[in-house]
Order: structure tokens, then sequence, then C-alpha cells
């Protein structure tokens, strides 16, 4: 692929991925606002913005994915990064402004991505049952278990029905 359209295509698929959360949004804001077609339409043009991104994303696929080996090694280091460099910046800079939602956000997702982290590292060496096993996601801060939470969410300390189960 020559370099422009490389470019161009990761921008676009940046531009579609983020449109597809916007809409999502709008959506919601449309059905609580009683507007029923206005939200299915919102709903509509998302799924379709969906169908974009994935489709650009298929184009640089040789680019973006590897072997499962490496993609670990590269998902294991993108969390370590963002968990070590950019998330503990936005929270000092959350704090200075006194914004302490937005702090308490980027401080759980700090500390997920840490853990994120540790079950690729697990991952990597291999350091995982032969059985194939189900993964818990918190839905109120993304924090992944490889065991079923018994009590709480240990970042946010949602309660364990928050959980989603990402079954084999
Ligand atoms: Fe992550
Ligand atoms: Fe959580």
């Amino acid at each position: 692929m020559k370099p422009k359209t490389t470019k161009n295509i990761f921008n676009a698929f940046i531009g579609e991925a983020k449109a597809y959360f916007k809409l999502l949004a709008y959506a919601e804001k449309a059905a609580l606002e009683g507007e029923e077609q206005i939200a299915l339409l919102f709903n509509a043009i998302a799924e379709a913005e969906r169908v974009h991104a994935t489709r650009q994303l298929n184009l640089v696929k040789e680019i973006l994915v590897k072997d499962t080996a490496t993609n670990l090694e590269n998902s294991f280091e993108q969390e370590k990064s963002i968990s070590e460099n950019a998330y503990p910046e936005f929270l000092k800079e959350a704090e200075e402004e006194k914004e302490m939602e937005a702090a308490r956000i980027f401080s759980q997702a700090r500390d997920v991505e840490g853990f994120h982290a540790k079950l690729y590292e697990r991952a990597i060496y291999k350091i995982i049952k032969k059985k194939v096993e189900a993964y818990y996601v918190c839905q109120v801060c993304g924090y992944v278990a490889d065991k079923k939470i018994r009590k709480v969410c240990p970042v946010c300390g949602a309660q364990k029905e928050k959980f989603k189960t990402i079954n084999p």
C-alpha cells in the first residue's frame, strides 16, 4: 500500500470509529427526548460507520495484525505504556484542574490497563491453563478478571453483577 493512501485509511478508520460512538450517544439523547425515529436513524448510521471502520481496518490488516505472539507482545507494550505514561499524565492534569470525575476515571483506567498488561504478560509466558476458560469484564471500569469475581471489582468497587462474561 502506498504511503498517502495508508495514512488516509488510518485517518478514515479513526474518524469512523469515533463517529460510531458519537452517533450511539446521539441516539441515546434522541431516545431520551422521545424522538424514536431519529434515535433509530442515529443507531442505523452508527452501524453503517462501524461497517466502514471495519472495511478500512481490513485494508490495513497486514500492517496492524501480525502473528499472535507478536500481537500479544504489542498489546502488552501498549497497555504498559498507556498505564505508565499517558494515564498518569492525564490524571495529573485532571487533578490540577480539579476535574475530580475525570481524575477518577483516568486513575481507574491507569490501574485497569496495568492489569490488562499483566494478563497479556501471563499469556506471553504461557502461564495459562490448557483448558479455554471465560473472562469477566467490569462494565464500569473495564477491569478484566480470569476468575469469577466473588464480591466487588477490585478497581472501581462495582458489584459482581456488573461483570460481563466473555465465554469461550
Ligand atoms: Fe486495556
Ligand atoms: Fe470495575
